[in-house]
């Protein structure tokens, strides 16, 4: 696909694009922890009935996420990134670092992000690498010794910015997304509204997504394989 210097690309990535980097996907494991659901896990009634298993859950991804390596694909939308600049936008799902490490740098977190906690009262994130892996080391904060929760967008509450994903998406031209099942809202509508403003549209994935009909292009096979050669 060529891009010209009129194009500004909007990227939208999923959990597949950490995939081939070795880390889980949410529906490729059954959506199981432990034999537990995701969601049993990641949702503020599990936190209101169990924080220790929850920072168990995330200090076991932290763990995993910090011995993982970008893959093909990550590094491949930094190169992107390098040669479009203020053209390029990266929204991802993904809460862990992995583009951030490839080099990229107009990144935007949408679900929160696994290296950063925050204060249940006072709200503020900041950077947290520990491990919580019992009950009696659960983080207090520091300033209130309220309880400390992983700075993660749990199902039932609001993604991260969603006006500047909105705003980006409707200065795009092309959308591109990577990995994503296609099965959680409101990223999943994403495409929809690309579509009313007949941006461009191009998934690519090892399968198609649920939401695959809103897609102009289907590129079918593993994101370190389609990516580093589409532009
Ligand atoms: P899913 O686990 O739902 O989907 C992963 C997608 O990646 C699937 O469509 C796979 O086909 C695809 N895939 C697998 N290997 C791939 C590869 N090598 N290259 C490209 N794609 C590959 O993950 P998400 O759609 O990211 O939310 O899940 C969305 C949200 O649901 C997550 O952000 C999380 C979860 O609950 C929250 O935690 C709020």
């Amino acid at each position: 696909m060529h891009l010209t210097k009129q194009d500004r690309l909007f990227v939208l990535t999923g959990a597949g694009i950490s995939a081939e980097s070795g880390l889980a996907t949410f529906r490729g494991s059954g959506g199981l922890w432990n034999g537990y659901r995701v969601e049993e896990v990641a949702t503020p009634e599990a936190w209101a009935a169990d924080p220790a298993l929850v920072w168990h859950f995330y200090s076991q991804r932290r763990h995993n996420a910090s011995a993982a390596q970008p893959n093909a694909a990550h590094l491949a939308l930094a190169q992107i990134e390098r040669q479009l600049g203020d053209r390029f936008y990266l929204c991802t799902q993904n809460v862990d670092d992995l583009h951030e490490r490839a080099g990229s740098q107009r990144i935007h977190h949408m679900h929160g992000n696994l290296f950063q906690s925050r204060c249940t009262q006072c709200n503020q994130p900041f950077p947290d690498t520990d491990v919580y892996e019992t009950a009696a080391a659960l983080p207090r904060c520091s300033n209130c010794g309220a309880p400390v929760r992983p700075h993660i967008v749990w199902f039932g509450e609001i993604p991260l910015d969603m006006d500047t994903i909105y705003d980006k998406l409707n200065q795009a031209t092309v959308l591109l997304v990577v990995g994503t099942s296609g099965s959680v809202y409101p990223a999943a509508g994403l495409v929809h509204i690309a579509n009313q403003k007949r941006t461009h549209t191009i998934y690519i994935g090892p399968e198609e997504p649920l939401n695959h009909q809103a897609f102009d292009e289907i590129l079918l096979g593993p994101a370190s394989e389609v990516l580093p050669s589409l532009f």
